[in-house]
């Protein structure tokens, strides 16, 4: 399923083209999540300052979501300031990004716009310097109506977080309603998250080796496949996503289910037995 704009391969490079023509089109991911890791250690092994690592990263984010609308991706979640990012960081490096998060919204608007971007966000938003979310509106006001991939920036965003804002969410409800908790349902869990609008992603990229969800969209990843890439973030560019996805289409999902191969289980009693004695 693609986003309702119509498809702009044309637009791709002729790398790109070539890594999206061994792609089953009906098999496109609805969602992508991305951890971008690694802009320190970028600018580290090119002796520069961290915050030019940032920047490269910056520029990631665009050329990553032009490739994303151009193949008519929905939804692209890109995790850009955690919540431990602002509370563990050097108070120059948040500021920073701060700054560089809002020249990044003014400067890359027009290109949102002639790439069809809606612009949205995740997290606790409200606790962002005021100049910062005074920017943040502008750009998801001037994009609302477009109508291809929907980029969600996540920002001062935290998953257990999220769990938390959403449990008081339907704490609130369930008294003003006079529900019980044993009517509690995952529907309703999910109708309280930051991403009640948007469904979950089928793939999960991460840039820079670590292993790690780093609290990143916990509940909605629970049969999202990840991909780990050594690439460092300001390296990553729209032929690695399309790269990514070609990996995801290699894959069978299940859902905890047994996949399409799932022949008859052979039951052999004996061998239970055998195990319980
Ligand atoms: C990790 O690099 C990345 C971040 C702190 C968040 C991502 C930020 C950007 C891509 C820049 C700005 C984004 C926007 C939307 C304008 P790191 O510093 O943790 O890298 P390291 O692990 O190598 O030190």
């Amino acid at each position: 399923m693609s986003a309702s704009s119509t498809l702009r391969i044309h637009e791709l490079t002729a790398e790109e083209r070539a890594v999206y023509a061994t792609l089953k089109p009906e098999r496109l991911p609805e969602h992508i999540a991305i951890i971008m890791d690694g802009n320190g250690r970028w600018a580290g092994r090119r002796s520069l300052k961290r915050f030019l690592g940032h920047q490269q990263g910056a520029r990631s984010v665009q050329m990553v979501t032009e490739t994303a609308s151009r193949i008519g991706l929905p939804w692209l979640t890109l995790y850009a300031f955690s919540l431990e990012n602002s509370l563990r960081r050097p108070r120059a490096e948040v500021s920073f990004l701060m700054r560089l998060l809002r020249s990044y919204l003014e400067s890359n608007l027009q290109r949102m716009m002639d790439n069809n971007v809606r612009m949205r966000y995740i997290g606790r938003i409200h606790d962002l310097p005021p100049e910062v979310q005074e920017k943040m509106q502008w750009v998801q006001d001037a994009t609302a109506r477009n109508t291809g991939t929907t980029l969600t920036l996540a920002l001062n965003y935290g998953g257990r977080s999220e769990l938390v804002d959403a449990f008081r969410g339907l704490a609130r409800e369930m008294e003003r309603k006079h529900i019980a908790p044993d009517r509690i349902t995952e529907e309703d869990i999910h109708r309280h998250l930051y991403t009640a609008h948007m469904p979950d992603p089928d793939l999960l990229i991460r840039t820079s080796g670590e292993m790690r969800i780093s609290n990143y969209l916990l509940w909605q990843i629970a049969y999202t496949e990840i991909f780990v890439t050594e690439r460092l973030w300001p390296d990553f560019r729209g032929i690695h996503l399309l790269e990514a996805i070609a990996d995801f289409q290699r894959r069978e999902r299940r859902y905890g289910g047994i996949g399409e191969d799932g022949g008859e289980v052979e039951e052999d009693p004996q061998r239970i037995h055998i195990a319980a004695s």
